[in-house]
């Protein structure tokens, strides 16, 4: 898992003055807005005595600790304890991590770790959100797997003949066109053209009734580290699904996704729209959860790979680069999940960025990995199918 990147951990309709826990990279945060909207999220670990600032209550622009009181404004700093009496200062310990926090595109979007702001790979651009052609559908789905191979899975062109036979896959056409591959230092999409199998159910009432139906254009494409874009132009329409794999831990991720199309807008099939949706996750989902190693290699040759991976080798390529930059957090040594003696937190930006707070944290920083050496960069799959140059991240 992989700190210092925006993730998108919650739809922004959801989040209000009621505090709301969210769980991503094994860290559990409050997200609120105060009485006047303004967004904030902390650690959600009061340092007092550790109990869930989620359990609490906003007031006066402050998130309420249920235990004893403890008030804390939105940069985290602690401005009200109740026990003590007027005029006994408030220890410069007694806060919390703050996090960078934003709403757009639908969702509010959190930035994990201590980069400045001029360093910050920059928030997505999810174009079709701000298209009011489109209608947005919003759910979610609990996966049991690790985020980075359901990501994978989502950009992988060659298993939906197989997968999704029963959905959009065409059994009789596996055979995945040269991929031309746009990558951006921090993304990559895809366009394809697929034979689509017969339409089912409604969908059949609007598609040509022609024997020989036009190629479907699908666009696939991911921004790192965990958001998925899926688009397919259907012959009445155009329909798009953004979604963000939110890492609860290394094996259990919480998608949330939103779906929006520019056809059959009325409300009355929002139900069919988020139904298709989560079958094709049902399709996939018992797939990638007996993939094993359960989580993302790091050394591309211990698995093979082919010219139809080229966007999950674009993936693993930035992630290696992530990897070198010390964005990896160390699960072996810090373990997320157990009981603890020492609770660590994600260190939020004013760790690095206020000279005076530097002795100021009760919480301590969740380790990284620094992995580094040779990556993928400058490898591609050759034609046929063969193991890549080696690659071992040591
Ligand atoms: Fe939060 Fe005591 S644990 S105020």
């Amino acid at each position: 898992m992989l700190k210092n990147f925006w993730y998108a951990v919650e739809f922004a309709k959801d989040v209000t003055s009621t505090p709301r826990k969210v769980t991503c990279l094994g860290q559990d945060l409050v997200l609120y807005r105060t009485e006047d909207g303004t967004l904030a999220c902390l650690s959600d670990l009061c340092v007092h005595r550790g109990a869930a600032l989620s359990g609490g209550e906003v007031k006066n622009g402050c998130v309420v600790c249920p235990y004893h009181g403890w008030e804390y404004s939105t940069d985290g700093a602690c401005v009200k304890i109740p026990a003590n009496h007027d005029g006994v200062p408030i220890p410069k310990k007694a806060r919390v991590d703050s996090y960078p926090v934003e709403e757009r595109h639908g969702f509010v979007w959190v930035f994990l770790g201590d980069l400045p702001e001029a360093e910050r790979v920059p928030i997505p651009y999810l174009e079709y959100m701000e298209n009011p052609d489109f209608r947005p559908v919003y759910g979610e789905y609990l996966w049991h797997a690790n985020y980075e191979r359901i990501l994978e899975n989502g950009c992988d062109v060659s298993h939906p003949p197989f997968v999704h036979s029963g959905s959009f896959g065409n059994p009789d056409k596996p055979e995945v066109p040269e991929l031309h591959i746009e990558e951006q230092e921090w993304s990559a999409h895809v366009e394809v053209e697929l034979e689509p199998p017969s339409p089912k159910g409604i969908w059949s009432m609007l598609s040509s009734r022609k024997k020989e139906r036009p190629k479907v254009r699908t666009e696939s494409g991911f921004w790192m580290p965990n958001v998925i874009k899926l688009g397919v132009n259907l012959p009445f329409g155009k329909l798009v699904i953004y979604d963000t794999n939110i890492p609860i831990d290394e094996t259990t991720t919480l998608v949330k996704f939103i779906v929006l199309r520019n056809f059959f807008k009325s409300p009355a099939f929002d139900k069919n729209t988020r139904d298709r949706t989560l079958k094709i996750f049902r399709e996939d989902d018992h797939i990638v959860e007996s993939m094993r190693p359960e989580l993302l290699p790091y050394d591309l040759p211990s698995e093979l790979h082919v010219k139809s991976d080229g966007m999950a080798l674009a993936y693993r390529r930035m992630r290696a680069r992530a990897l070198t930059n010390g964005w990896a957090i160390d699960t072996h040594n810090f373990p997320i999940n157990g009981p603890k003696r020492q609770a660590t937190v994600i260190p939020s930006p004013a760790r690095r960025e206020v000279p005076e707070l530097a002795n100021a944290w009760v919480m301590k920083e969740i380790g990284v990995q620094i992995l580094g050496g040779r990556n993928a960069e400058s490898t591609d799959p050759p034609e046929g199918g063969t193991t890549l140059d080696s690659a071992e991240m040591n």
